[in-house]
This record gives C-alpha cells, structure tokens and sequence, in this order.
C-alpha cells in the first residue's frame, strides 16, 4: 500500500463529490440515525473556494482516490458550498486560528492512516502561513480522528440548519 498526495483541482470535482457521498452516507451510520445522516448532507461537503485556494488535498492509494481534506485561512468554519452562512473573509494568523476542513475517507480505505496524513499536510502548512492554532468542527465520525492526532473539543454544538439537529464538537490544537 502506497499513500500519495497531491492538491485537488477542479477536474477531480466529480470523483470528490462520489467519495464525500459514501463516506457520509457509510461512514456516520455507527454514530447517527437515518434523520441525522440526511441532515448532514446540508452542513458538510464539498467547498470549492478550497480547491480555489489550493488549500485542498487529495490522497490516493495506489492510484485510488482514497481520501481528501483541507485547511483554510478563511473564516468559514464548516460546510460545503451549499451550507447557509458562509464568511470568505481572511483569518489574521497572528490571532486566529486556521481552519481544518472537509477531512473525508472512502469506506474501502478507512484506517490506513489516509485522515491522519491530510491532518499533518493541513497543520504543516498552516504553520508555515504563520498559524499557531487549528480549530475545526468536528462530526461525531471525526471526532476519534483528531482526537488521536491532538485536538481537544473545546464546545459541542446540535446543528439544526439541515432538518434533524446533528451533534458536532469544535475542537482546537495549538501548532
Ligand atoms: C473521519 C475520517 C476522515 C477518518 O479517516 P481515516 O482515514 O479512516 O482515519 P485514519 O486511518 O487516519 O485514523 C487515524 C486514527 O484516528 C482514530 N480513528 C479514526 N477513525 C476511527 C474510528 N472510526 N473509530 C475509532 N478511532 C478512529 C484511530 O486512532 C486511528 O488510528 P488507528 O487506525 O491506528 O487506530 C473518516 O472516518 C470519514 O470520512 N468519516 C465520514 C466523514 C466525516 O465525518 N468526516 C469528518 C468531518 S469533520
């Protein structure tokens, strides 16, 4: 097994949203009701200001797309481009937090250590941007990854904005 990675352009759009819709669809069921799971789809996804930025990664095993994730230097915390009350404004490094973003693996790629590869790309180049904190808003499916890899929920939070309110943590590591 071989991990590569790379930035995500537009192209790979199409395969990205195939993935983000299984992990989602597969991936939640040990933590959420069926409600919840449709829910999800409005507050997570795909944000293509991401891919924009070349703030967005892509990891493939042995070829395989088999995970993606990102970091942003913008204010949007979480959500996909269809997800209400987003903010493109730019963070100030020297007392904001970046942001990690859209960490999504393929169910047949699970613990490989794909999520924990893209966390270290995301944090490295926060760091180098000058970020000293990483915050994110973690689903219950995520919260074990960066829990593992050092982040500390700091607030939980039911969002509602999709139908059935869905549990998530916003979690914080200093870089
Ligand atoms: C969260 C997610 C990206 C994790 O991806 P992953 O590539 O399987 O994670 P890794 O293999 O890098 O896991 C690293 C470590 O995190 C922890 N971990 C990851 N998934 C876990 C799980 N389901 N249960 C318990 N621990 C888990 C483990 O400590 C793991 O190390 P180990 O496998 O050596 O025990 C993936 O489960 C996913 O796509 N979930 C659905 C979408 C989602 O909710 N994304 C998060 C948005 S905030």
């Amino acid at each position: 097994m071989t991990l590569t990675h790379r930035l995500a352009t537009r192209e790979d759009l199409d395969a990205l949203r195939a993935l983000m819709e299984a992990a989602i669809a597969e991936l939640q069921k040990p933590f959420l009701n069926e409600q919840q799971v449709a829910s999800s789809r409005t507050i997570m996804g795909l944000d293509t200001q991401l891919i924009d930025d070349g703030t967005y990664f892509v990891v493939e095993n042995d070829g395989e797309l088999a995970g993606c994730g990102g970091w942003s230097r913008r204010a949007t915390l979480y959500g996909g481009d269809q997800t209400p009350g987003r903010d493109a404004a730019l963070l100030d490094p020297s007392k904001d937090a970046a942001r990690v973003r859209a960490m999504y693996t393929h169910p047949l790629h699970v613990r490989k250590g794909v999520g924990r590869l893209i966390l270290s790309l995301c944090e490295d180049a926060a760091r180098r941007e000058g970020f000293a904190r990483v915050e994110l808003m973690a689903t219950m499916a995520g919260e074990p990854l960066y829990r593992a890899c050092g982040y500390e929920a700091v607030a939980r939070i039911l969002d509602d904005r999709g139908g059935a309110p869905v549990p998530m943590a916003r979690m914080t590591k200093a870089l």
